[in-house]
């Protein structure tokens, strides 16, 4: 019993250290610069300070012999990181990516090296078994680091929302992270930038994407910013808000229109996945 309990209190103790370090940006003001201009697409043209969002990483792929940024990604604890399923293929080994953690400028031509930063090569790719590659509802994968990483000032995890979380997010300020392309077919941008948007209504989204197939309102959450948007190139990555003063992973971006800014933006709803995200990081 005794024994029971004092495991049970260095569970929740494990626990709460680190749930204490997740959602802190070093800038109290992070994310506050607004939407950024809007003739700059993706990500609306807001240069991020250094490691203003310490849980966004870049994502590489293989291409031949060289890797390029292809996406974004989003550190959930101290050995996982989330993205987009579309963002792999379906059999590919975990070589052909690499994750770059603490990472701000991707200086190098041939996107093999970053400027700062971390990289790694995962260890483990784990796919959404539900992906819908039409509608892109469960467009997630997960990504385990070969190794935990070490948490600091530059380098933290977004919280995520609460198990069974019913919260109505239509109307929040989210803020998204990333290094994609500011315009239709140019190249992704060195820096991370990042834009806000905000939630909209899910039938409005509906009306707004037709023919095309969105996701279910129950894993779904569209964004939209003041002609602002993601890129290509910034699929997998981070939609944040602050709850109870953490930034939180409400979503990560699955696909939108161009020209950027006009029609919603999808994102799955990272509340909605959390049961199967929790099963992958007991499971392996
Ligand atoms: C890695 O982190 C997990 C979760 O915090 C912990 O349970 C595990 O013991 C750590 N592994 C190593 C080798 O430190
Ligand atoms: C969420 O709130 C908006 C209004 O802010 C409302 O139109 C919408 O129906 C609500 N969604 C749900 C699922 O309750
Ligand atoms: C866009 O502008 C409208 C009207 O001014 C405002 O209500 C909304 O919050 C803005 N969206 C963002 C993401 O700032």
């Amino acid at each position: 019993m005794n024994i029971l309990i004092l495991l049970a209190c260095l569970y929740g103790w494990a626990y709460a250290q680190s749930n204490l370090e997740c959602g802190i940006s070093k800038y109290p003001d992070a994310g506050s610069g607004g939407s950024g201009n809007p003739s700059e697409h993706i990500v609306g043209g807001i240069i991020s300070r250094r490691h203003e969002f310490p849980w966004t990483v870049l994502m590489n792929w293989r291409s031949g012999n060289n890797f390029q940024q292809n996406c974004g990604g989003t550190l959930i604890d101290n050995r996982w990181v989330i993205s987009a399923r579309h963002c792999v293929y379906a059999n590919d080994p975990p070589t052909d990516y690499q994750l770059w953690l603490k990472t701000n400028v991707r200086t190098d031509p041939n996107g093999n090296r970053a400027e700062d930063g971390v990289m790694y090569v995962p260890e483990l790719i784990v796919r959404h078994p539900e992906y819908d590659s039409n509608s892109y509802e469960n467009d997630l994968v997960m990504f385990k680091l070969p190794q935990n990483v070490t948490f600091d000032d530059d380098l933290r995890p977004a919280c995520l929302p609460p198990l069974n979380d019913a919260t109505n997010w239509t109307g929040t300020i989210v803020t998204h992270s990333g290094w994609g392309n500011t315009e239709r077919n140019g190249p992704a941008t060195p820096e991370q930038r990042y834009t806000n948007m905000q939630v909209i209504n899910y039938d409005t989204c509906w009306l707004e994407t037709l023919p095309d197939a969105i996701g279910s309102e129950e894993r779904t959450l569209c964004v939209r910013g003041n002609g602002t948007d993601a890129g290509d190139g910034d699929s997998g990555g981070p939609h944040v808000t602050k709850v109870d003063g953490r930034w939180t992973l409400i979503g990560v971006q699955s696909w939108g229109y161009w020209p950027a800014g006009v029609r919603p933006s999808m994102i799955n709803k990272v509340s909605a996945a959390l049961p199967w995200i929790n099963e992958v990081r007991a499971n392996n």
